[in-house]
This record gives structure tokens, sequence and C-alpha cells, in this order.
């Protein structure tokens, strides 16, 4: 059976299956986990999934419940057996089978065709065939697969001992933890690759690391690096690692053939053995591994292998993965042997590196950056430099403990990296090289914006100024108080907030409720009625309820959920200056560090000074809902909504009803006083049409009545 045959038969029972999950029958357990493995090999490996991730689970939780309920049946190889829970790495010492060499380099066409005219003379031969083959920028590992199985996996280390890390190598989905190498006639096997984390997922990582104050990683590279280092095999698995594996070092063969098989068909006969390097690369994929197959190229002569390589350099920057140049393999397995190696490296094979990514500067001078949520980021100013066609000048340095862990200081030279669209990084000093001018960099201790105290919570590694009225946050900070989820204040919005920032009618959050409209009247775009609209926004704002406003202050850790739970512990905002941490940490969801976040946030004078100015301009700072209504314009009578609000969300005004004393009825009666009616209103308007008694107003009217 050919691999299409197998395909449809695979595509098929998977389809069969998903429509009637019920008929999978524990006799078929084995069937199912090469549908499952196949599902995987075309997810991770051909990167052409044929279901969904929804539907992989179906079928992966069945095979699971199989397993819980018949443990004996589990093999070392199911689907299922990837994660280790419980599981940790101890990072043996190993020894390869093969010492883990490294190649030769070279850097331009003159290296190649020097290399290239060696390898012919020592073969005798007037042409040879290369396989040609990115250099893939990751870290290297090891896998042995014995009678079909993945036994071992090890790092690079030094060549020749290495880590053994296969409890975390069965976390990359890439990697199958069987095949059928006797098939071949193969017993045991010694594959080589390269783990990589992809462009995006890095970026996406190194973001989250920001985040959360920890120091991302230089590059891709240091990231795979790394997380091959991890003890716990489950922490492994969330990072999206990959694999390509571009060389077999090592094969015994078997005696008997076995003739069961997944890559490729059942019942195929003994499949002839690969005798040049790309053949091995293309039985590799037919196995279920992911190989460089679809990227490699053989060429006969060296100048083909120099075309190739510069078209696929002209890819570089669009693969989703990162690679520092090509490597050159002599294709022909024999003529490998033949030409054999040095102590350091085959000489069938010779990597070419890419133009480095990397430069080198020095460290000038250090200036801190307040960004909007008040984060103090040290940014380096570097003598300029290009990276990878850029000019780097200046560099982010993140935090303190990225300083002291990459030993930086002032006039150092430094390693400066770019790798693909990720922002330039520190990849290390050179602390051999130092004088003894150099000098330590200083952080300090007030906001260099508005020399409010920095404060570094203790479980952070960033220093931040918890001013709300600092104008390096301000901006910000006002986009976020008149946003949707905060005080609602529509037609407000981000590109008005920095337009009354610029001319200077907004400083702080407090102007927004002393805004000249006469002189906003005179801006280009402003007519009566955005204006309108702008202010009868704004007043109705300052009767938001207390959980908008505390989100509104854009408190770190206070999202819309802690805002709520925190409105409803207090009659009055300021009730929180007398509450202390311990009380705080009480409250639902409410932790360690958001409870010294809001102790901070309540302790501090430039803060409070700021409320008292907003409840002066008429905000209300009460939780309504804990008071009789303060305010009985709307007492004794019942409301109900029908259709959309336009300006208003539903349950703010039912909300704004009951803070005025009125009350919400459930449906058209004559008990009803008022039917506020937005667009499209329906039955209810109808109804209500024929009921006397009941006024009938829009939305402007009901506005209207709360503001007098
Ligand atoms: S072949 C005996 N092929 O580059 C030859 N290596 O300095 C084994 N690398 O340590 C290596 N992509 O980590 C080979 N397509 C590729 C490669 C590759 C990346 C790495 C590998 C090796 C280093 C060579």
């Amino acid at each position: 059976m050919n691999q299409l045959q197998r395909t449809k038969e695979l595509h098929q029972q998977s389809s069969n299956w998903l429509s009637n999950p019920g008929s999978i029958e524990l006799s078929a357990i084995e069937q199912l986990r090469d549908i499952l493995r196949w599902h995987e090999y075309r997810y991770y490996v051909q990167n052409d999934p044929l279901i969904s991730d929804a539907e992989y689970d179906v079928l992966f939780k069945i095979l699971q419940k199989f397993e819980q309920e018949h443990p004996a049946i589990i093999t070392s190889d199911s689907p299922t057996q990837r994660v280790g829970v419980g599981l940790a790495n101890d990072f043996a010492k190993v020894e390869h089978l093969v010492p883990m060499l490294s190649l030769e380099n070279s850097y331009n066409a003159d290296d190649l065709l020097d290399w290239d005219r060696k390898a012919r003379e020592l073969s005798g031969l007037e042409t040879i065939e290369y396989c040609v083959e990115p250099k893939f920028d990751g870290a290297s590992i090891s896998l042995i697969y014995e009678n079909n199985l993945l036994t071992r996996s090890a790092t690079r280390g030094d060549g020749t001992v290495g880590d053994e890390i296969t409890l975390n190598t069965k976390q990359i989905k890439s990697v199958p933890l069987s095949a059928k190498f006797s098939s071949y006639g193969i017993e045991q096997i010694e594959i080589r690759g390269e783990v990589l984390i992809n462009k995006k997922n890095f970026k996406a990582y190194n973001e989250k690391l920001m985040e959360e104050g920890v120091p991302p990683f230089a590059n891709p590279r240091n990231a795979a690096a790394g997380s091959l280092r991890i003890k716990d095999p489950t922490v492994v698995s969330n990072r999206n690692l990959e694999v390509f594996l571009y060389h077999v070092s090592f094969t015994t063969n078997t005696e008997k053939t076995t003739t069961t098989s997944l890559f490729p068909s059942e019942n195929s006969s003994l499949i002839q053995q690969p005798k040049s390097h790309s053949a091995m690369l293309e039985m590799l994929w037919e196995l279920g591994f992911r190989s460089p197959k679809n990227e490699l190229k053989v060429v006969k002569g060296i100048n083909g292998v120099i075309k190739y390589i510069a078209e696929f350099e002209e890819k570089r920057e669009e693969l989703p993965y990162e690679i520092d140049g090509m490597v050159v393999k002599v294709n022909d397995l024999q003529l490998q042997e033949k030409l054999g190696m040095t102590s350091h490296h085959p000489r069938w094979a010779i990597a070419f590196k890419f133009k480095a990514r990397q430069g080198t500067s020095k460290l000038l001078s250090v200036e801190f950056q307040v960004g909007r949520t008040g984060a103090v980021t040290p940014v380096a100013k570097i003598v300029p430099v290009m990276v990878g066609g850029v000019t780097v000048s200046s560099i982010s340095i993140h935090n303190e403990e990225y300083i002291k862990e990459k030993d930086l200081m002032l006039g150092d030279t430094i390693l400066i990296e770019r790798s693909g669209d990720v922002i330039p990084q520190i990849v290390k000093s050179f602390a051999e090289l130092r004088t003894g001018d150099e000098t330590n960099i200083q952080f300090p201790k007030n906001c260099p914006v508005c020399d409010h105290e920095l404060f570094k919570p203790a479980e952070e590694a960033v220093w931040r100024c918890i001013n709300i009225s600092c104008t390096a946050q301000v901006v910000e900070r006002i986009i976020h108080f008149v946003s949707k989820d905060a005080m609602d204040i529509k037609s407000f919005g981000e590109a008005n907030v920095r337009k009354f920032y610029d001319i200077g009618l907004l400083k702080g959050i407090p102007d927004i409720y002393r805004l000249d409209f006469g002189k906003i009247g005179q801006l280009e775009g402003f007519g009566k009625k955005s204006i309108d609209n702008l202010q009868t926004a704004i007043e109705l704002s300052k009767s938001q309820p207390l959980h908008r406003l505390i989100f509104g202050l854009g408190i770190r850790y206070v999202g819309e959920t802690t805002a709520k739970t925190l409105a409803n512990a207090v009659t009055h905002l300021f009730d929180f200056t007398n509450l202390s941490e311990e009380q705080l940490i009480q409250l639902e969801d409410v932790g360690t560090k958001v409870a010294g976040s809001i102790h901070r946030f309540f302790k501090d004078e430039v803060n409070l000074l700021m409320l008292q100015e907003l409840e002066g301009l008429g905000i209300s700072l009460k939780n309504q809902k804990k008071q009789v209504a303060e305010n009985d314009t709307l007492a004794g009578q019942t409301f109900l909504f029908t259709g959309s609000l336009m300006k208003l969300k539903r349950s703010d005004a039912e909300e704004m009803v009951e803070q005025n004393g009125g009350k919400i009825v459930s449906g058209v009666s004559s008990k009803l006083n008022y039917l506020v009616v937005g667009e499209e209103a329906g039955s209810k308007l109808e109804k209500a049409k024929k009921i006397q008694s009941i006024k009938i107003i829009n939305e402007e009217d009901f506005i209207k009545m709360l503001s007098k």
C-alpha cells in the first residue's frame, strides 16, 4: 500500500469515528493510537492538519479513558505518554554513541570553492553531488531509537558527553515516540537534530516574561536551549518546542523484520536502506520525523550550491524559525565515509554562515523611561552599531535583575543581537575587556518624570511610579478612565484625549470634569451636536457605579472583577484608606499582591488629593447600592427599557434608575410608569401604547429626567 492510499484509509477511519465516537471499541485501541499519531504527524511535521484541535481532543480523550480503565494495555509510545506528570529530569550524563562534532565554517563563495576543490581532490571525482539544507539556529539534540521505540535523548554537551533529556524531548510533538525503523531492517539508530522555538512563539513568550518583569531571552536559540534544561517536563510542554532532524549518525541492523508499520504501510516487505543523505532525510520524513525534506536541494557541483544558498538567504526573514546559515553535505553516504573526519569536523560537510545579526558596541549611558503603567525601564544608550541592516543606538535593558544577570557596567563592551523581527537585545558584556574605568549603573530612587518616590513590590523585578498624575502616564491613564469598561464616557475616546492633552485642556483625570467646551467648540470637527453628546456623557459618568470608578483608576492588578469585589466591600471609596492589607486579603480573589497594590494606592497622598478633587467636581465616590438612594429624583417611579439604547448600556441605565430611587419592573402592566424606548422596540411598546397611564419616553428624555 502506498502513502496516498494509507492517508486515505487513515482519514476515512478517523472521519467515521469522529461522526460516531461512541462506536470506537476497546479492541481498536492500537488503531486509535495510530490515528492519533498520524494526526500529530499531519499537524506538527507536515504542517497540514486534517482535523481540528477539538476533534483531535475527542479521539485523545477516548484513548485516555480506555487506558485509565485498562492500565495494563498502556504502551510506552502511546500518544498519551508524552506528558510526564510527576516525573522530573535528572539530567544524567550520557556518552554519545558517536561524538557530536561541529562543522567547519565558511563565509563566502571562495571558501566554498576551496572546500569543494579539496573534496574533489580527495575523492578523485570531477563533480560531487551535494545536499544543501538550512542551518537551524537552535539547540542540538540526539535521539536514540531501539526496536522502534525512542529510548534516549541527550543534549550535545561537550560533544562526547551530554545531558539526558528524554522526558523533555517527549514533550516536543514533532518527535515520534516510536517509528517503524524495523521496516528498513534497522534495530538501533541515532538521529541528530535541532530543537527550535519559532519566531512567533519566541516573541509571545518574551513579551509574557517582560510583562511579568522577568528578563527575556536574547534569542530563540537561548530560549530553546533553556527550555531543554527545565526539570519539570510539564513546563517544557508549554514552550511549543519544535524540531528538525537532519542527520543519522549511527545504525545497527536487525536479523529479522517486523511487518507491522504505520509509516509506511502495514505488511510491507523490507525496504532498502538509503544510500544518500537526502534519501535518509526522506526516510525519516516517511517514518514520521520532521526532516528538512522540503527545504533541502540536491545539486551537482558547487556552483549550484552557491546559487541555492543565495536564493535561500533571500527567504531568511520570512521563515517562521531562525536559521544562521546553510549546511552543505556530500550526498553520497559511501563518499562521506571515504572523505572521513578531521579531529574537529567531518570533511564531507561544511556550514555556510550568513551575515551575523550580531555586533559589538560600547555601553555609554543609561536613561530611565517611564511607561504608561508607571514601570521604569532602563534604556542603554550605546555607540551606534549596524546589526542585520539596522542601526541600533539604544536598547532596553529591562530591569535591575537583568543588569545584574548580564553583568553590565557603564563603559562596557557589549555583544548585541537582533533576531528576526525581535527587538535587539544584549547577549553579554565582555568583562575581560574592562579597563577599570567602568562604573555601576545606578537606579534612580525617584521617578525621572514627576519625582514621586519609586516603589518595587517584593515579588517583582520592576520599579514603578504609582503617582496616578505622573505626566508620563497620564494620557494612557485618562484613556483608560474614559474607556467603555471603566467610566464609559461615550464620544471621548483615545483620539480626543490625545488632542485635548496636546493643546493643554487635559492635564489629569479631574480636568475631564472641567473641560472648556468653548475652546473645544473652536476646534475643527467639533460641532454643537458632538459637544452636546460629549457633555451629556461626561455628566452621566459622574454617577457611574463605584466599581467602574475603581477600575478606571487603573490600580495595578485591579481588573473589572476585583473592582466589583472592592466596590461591594465599602460604602465610600475613602473607606479603603482605613483598611489594612490583612483586611483586604479577606476579600474574595484578593491575594497579597493585589492587597499590597490597593493598600499602596490609597495610602498615597497624591492619589488621595486627586480623588478629593474628583468628589468636589461631583463624581460619586459612594457605593450607591449600599446606601439608601442618595437621590430621590425617581422615587416611587417604575421603569422598563425596551429596544436598543444608543447612549447607555441597558444594565447601567437600570442601575441609574435604582440609584435615583426608582424601580425596574419586568413587564408591561398598569404598574409601570415609564417605558423607555430604544431603537427597534417591539411588542412591549405595542402593549404599553394600550395602557394609558404608561408614559412612553425615549433615551434622551430619560437622561434629561436624571440630570434634573
Ligand atoms: S549536520 C556531523 N545539519 O550546526 C554533522 N548540523 O556547527 C552533524 N546544525 O552542532 C551536523 N543545522 O547543531 C547539521 N542542517 C544541519 C544543521 C546543523 C544546524 C547545527 C548543529 C551542529 C552545528 C554545526
